[in-house]
């Protein structure tokens, strides 16, 4: 790792387009291409979501589905969307209802009409909030629908973002099976990057099918401290690259505005965007 002033770590251009190259070849021509963002709790995984979504509808990587698999969705307040209903609503409406559907339709069909309702429709992207987890009870018939549709989204959009629950669950729960590009990140502390070796840990002992992975320090105040990059480096990590911590991202977080909304020139907005170009994102990796 390049200890400079750069905010992303030395993979030359050529280098990262061609992985980028690489995995686009060996995916099927339908499928989307999967970037999901985990670490440590409060770490800056949902800001760095919105951004990602940002770069990617300024770079006309449209349109992305974005999904909050958060129990605890916020990705819809940083994407500036409203949203009224959830999947995991949907889901408890549907197990409580045994009987006919509304218009006497089947329960799959219901489902489907329903689930395209709860699809928020916003320039470049679409956003499908996951809400609660289940409760007591049978949800296989629900949770069948839940993964049939999955399963259609990935040759609806040429790019699915997913924001997931702090920590590990969603890995053991599998929900962040075949993902080609994991982003972990961690703030600068111990705890941080050790949660983030421990989520790529579970990934290879669960063998999840997950191409590619970066880890990403978010919230560093000035440069990394050379004791954090030593940790990255003794866990045998690979640091991609570094956010600082952005004022801009504390007031509009104060005055409830979209980190979207950021300025060009914001410095969080400037170093991801640094980093997302070296790891090869751009328009080509979802090509067929
Ligand atoms: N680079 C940054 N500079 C300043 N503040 C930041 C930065 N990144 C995130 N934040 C702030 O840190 C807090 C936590 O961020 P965020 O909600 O994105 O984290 P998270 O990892 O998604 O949290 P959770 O685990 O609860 O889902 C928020 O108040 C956010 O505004
Ligand atoms: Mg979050």
């Amino acid at each position: 790792m390049r200890r400079t002033l750069s905010y992303a770590a030395a993979t030359s251009d050529s280098e990262a387009t061609q992985e980028m190259d690489c995995l686009r070849r060996n995916r099927g021509k339908e499928m989307a291409f999967n970037i999901a963002v985990a670490g440590k709790g409060g770490v800056g995984k949902t800001s760095l979501t919105g951004l990602l979504i940002r770069y990617m509808i300024n770079n006309g990587m449209t349109p992305v589905m974005a999904i909050d698999a958060d129990a605890n969705a916020n990705l819809h307040e940083v994407l500036g969307v409203a949203v009224e209903s959830t999947i995991g609503d949907l889901r408890e409406e549907l197990l409580g209802r045994d009987g006919a559907q509304p218009g006497g339709m089947p329960k799959e069909t219901y489902f489907e009409m329903m689930l395209h309702q709860l699809v928020a429709e916003c320039p470049g992207f679409d956003l499908l909030v996951m809400g609660r987890p289940e409760g007591p009870g049978c949800y296989c018939f629900v949770n069948n629908l839940i993964r049939k549709y999955s399963d259609e989204l990935s040759t609806k959009y040429p790019y699915i973002v997913t924001d997931n629950e702090a920590g590990l669950e969603h890995m053991s729960r599998r929900t962040t099976q075949n993902t080609d590009l994991l982003f972990v990140v961690s703030d600068p502390s111990q705890r941080g990057i050790r949660t983030a070796k421990r989520v790529l840990d579970l990934a290879a002992e669960l063998k999840l099918d997950i191409k590619k992975t970066a880890l990403i320090l978010n919230r560093v105040d000035g440069e990394p401290a050379p004791a954090l990059l030593n940790l990255i480096e003794e866990e045998g990590m690979v640091l991609a690259g570094w956010v600082p911590a952005d004022p801009g991202i504390t007031d509009y977080d104060l005055r409830g505005e979209p980190v979207l909304q950021l300025p060009d020139d914001s410095p969080a907005v400037v170093a991801f965007e640094e980093i997302l170009k070296t790891l090869g994102i751009s328009p080509g990796v979802a090509a067929g």
